[in-house]
């Protein structure tokens, strides 16, 4: 079964008066309408309890789209239980019977429900229609189709065999079942890290974070209709800690797919290095984590090329992308330039809900994220090692609104230039013109995280240097471009260091974990 290899989801563009536009209108105020009531799905089962959650859009918090059944400790088990019941039917179904099931998915969101999967992560998690359509329509769809395809590729790599001798690998799925935690800032990401797994022939437990919730089901859904057996995707809506408790003390955890912060990954490793000894096989541990990522100027680079790089990568979806810049280093000579330019840009921003397609910038993601943000923007009005440029204003009355913020660092290892704030908040540092090589250590040791990174220079040599001497702070580096916006089959992604396994989402390299090979020599 030979997948050939896809073409990318064109995006659409939502261009006033397009077709596209008039019907995913018309899904928002279908769904701004309806309370939906969004049950787990365990096995054949829709599990309902009654502890129920309100779904609220970050931009216009007092507004209800619903409420998810919360689940706990026993729904954990069951999900596990309703998983190891469908492993050996779905470890035994033809690959291409699997794989249309996700090709079929792909089409389904393609065709039938773009507007809503767009819609339920435009309401859900405040996203503006450009980055939901690159998200939970063009990302999701290709993570389906082209892990069919680099999937179709790892099964057809065979061993030699020679006179008197054949040899095969056999590409078994993980002994177990696979827990998957994934985060609200992309709903492809929430797509892809069960469906990647699954893909292969595991079962899978999906717990995904509350935020995302209301597009989470849209994907249960889509994957049910598009014949997905009962008990091969388990959605649970269980608090984190009790998942981690029933699941890492299970005998048949076999891997945990995981995007989210450092601190909960590491806590991962740790139960399950304690747990080492219960389990089968060595748990698959893979996680993509934290970031700070940078972008750093040369003194050629384009002033006009650095600030766009930086209005995209540091203010799309709020700062809320792994790969968002964070942290920029500006050489003297451009400073100004890039300063003036930088703080325009940022005053033509248009701010407030999704639904009016002007707004560039929507709301953070809930309270806790407003406050920690916030936080870190007053404390920078204070403190005279640093001086905003532009934006920190934060007002939650309505929806979860922080304005996007520029800082200044007078120094380059002040607080907002190391710590990960996942908010609209970017630290400048701008460094003299003729210190790159130094400032190229600055970028390499001022953080722990290792995902995305951007030089902007128009010097050759200059690029050279910064790609050799950068070469561990990045799994993702740009050269004259933002550091976000991977695009399935095109930029692999994933980082190092406390930034994750680097196990790149959307290659080969990341399905690898989801098989365990079995190598058979039979001898005539
Ligand atoms: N894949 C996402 C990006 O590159 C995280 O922005």
């Amino acid at each position: 079964f030979n997948y050939p290899l896809p073409v990318n989801e064109p995006v659409l563009n939502y261009a006033p008066g397009s077709a596209e536009k008039k019907r995913l209108k018309e899904v928002l105020a279908e769904l701004k309408s309806t309370e939906i009531d969004v049950p787990m799905y365990i096995g054949n089962k829709e599990v309902r309890t009654n502890k129920k959650h309100a779904m609220r859009p970050p931009h216009e918090h007092k507004h209800v789209l619903g409420y998810f059944h919360e689940g706990e400790e026993k729904h954990v088990q069951q999900a596990i239980d309703a998983a190891l019941a469908a492993k050996e039917s779905w470890a035994n179904m033809s690959w291409e019977s699997r794989a249309n099931i996700f090709l079929r998915a792909a089409d389904l969101i393609a065709t039938k429900y773009r507007p809503y999967m767009n819609g339920t992560t435009m309401l859900g998690q405040s996203k503006n229609v450009y980055q939901a359509e690159i998200d939970s329509a063009c990302e999701i769809i290709d993570f389906l189709r082209f892990n069919v395809h680099f999937l179709s590729d790892i099964y057809r790599q065979q061993p030699i065999s020679g006179p008197g001798m054949h040899n095969r690998m056999e590409y078994r799925p993980l002994e177990g079942f696979v827990l998957a935690v994934t985060p609200f800032n992309f709903t492809a990401i929430a797509g892809n890290l069960p469906t990647s797994a699954a893909m292969c022939g595991n079962v899978v437990v999906w717990k995904p974070a509350n935020t995302e919730v209301y597009s989470a089901q849209m994907i249960m859904r889509v994957l049910k209709e598009a014949g997905l057996p009962d008990g091969v995707i388990n959605l649970i809506y269980v608090d984190g800690p009790t998942v981690g408790k029933v699941c890492f003390n299970h005998k048949d955890f076999a891997g945990v797919h995981f995007t989210g912060s450092t601190g909960v990954f590491n806590n991962m490793w740790e139960t399950i290095g304690k747990n080492m000894g219960m389990y089968r096989s060595y748990p698959r541990i893979v996680g993509e984590t934290g970031g700070k990522d940078f972008v750093l100027a040369h003194k050629s680079a384009d002033p006009d090329v650095v600030v766009t790089a930086l209005l995209r990568g540091a203010f799309e979806y709020q700062g809320q992308k792994c790969s968002a810049a964070s942290r920029a280093y500006i050489p003297s000579n451009i400073a100004e330039d890039v300063k003036k330019k930088l703080i325009a840009g940022v005053k033509s921003f248009k701010m407030g809900t999704v639904e009016n397609f002007s707004n560039f910038v929507n709301a953070v993601i809930d309270e806790k994220s407003f406050d920690n943000i916030k936080r870190y923007i007053d404390n920078a009005k204070k403190d005279e090692k640093a001086e905003i440029w532009v934006g920190g204003k934060c007002d939650k009355k309505e929806g979860y609104f922080v304005q996007p913020t520029v800082i200044e660092a007078k120094n380059p290892k002040y607080v907002t230039m190391c710590e990960e704030i996942f908010g609209p908040v970017l630290t400048v540092y701008v460094y003299p013109a003729n210190s790159f090589e130094r400032t190229l250590e600055l970028v390499d040791t001022t953080s722990p995280y290792a995902l995305t990174g951007a030089v902007i220079s128009q010097d050759r040599d200059a690029v050279e240097l910064a790609t050799a001497k950068l070469r561990n702070c990045a799994g993702n580096f740009y050269i004259n471009d933002k550091p976000t916006g991977a695009v399935v089959g095109q930029q692999p992604f994933g980082g190092a260091r406390v930034s994750g396994t680097n196990d790149k989402a959307g290659s080969i390299l990341n399905l690898y974990r989801w098989l365990s090979a079995r190598t058979i020599k039979e001898t005539f």
